[in-house]
């Protein structure tokens, strides 16, 4: 399943969290569902968002995408009250 790669030219390690995205992507019959990414800043949260939502381009998924601005950061939800 050559569209489920999630891109290892920008990720560097992250194995297993790589091999998570891949997972949910292809489960379908779980869906709606969500992947739950936290850690430090810095840490690579948004590189592995980033090669999620491409892998799920990849696949056909329709990818809608919202971040908070900085000054939304501390707003639960900002992103997505629209
Ligand atoms: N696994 C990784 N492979 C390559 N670069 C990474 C990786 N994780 C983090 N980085 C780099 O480190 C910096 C911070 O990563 P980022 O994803 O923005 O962290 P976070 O969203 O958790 O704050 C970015 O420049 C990013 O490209
Ligand atoms: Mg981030």
């Amino acid at each position: 399943m050559a569209g489920a790669e999630v891109s290892k030219s920008e990720v560097v390690g992250r194995e297993e969290e790589l091999a998570a995205v891949r997972g949910f992507l292809a489960d379908i019959e779980r869906l709606p569902a969500a992947v739950f990414v936290e850690g430090e800043a810095g840490i690579g949260k948004t590189t592995l968002w980033r090669a999620g939502t491409a892998a799920a381009e990849g696949l056909g998924y329709r990818v809608l995408s919202t971040r908070p601005a900085e000054a939304e950061g501390r707003i639960s939800y900002a992103a997505f009250g629209v």
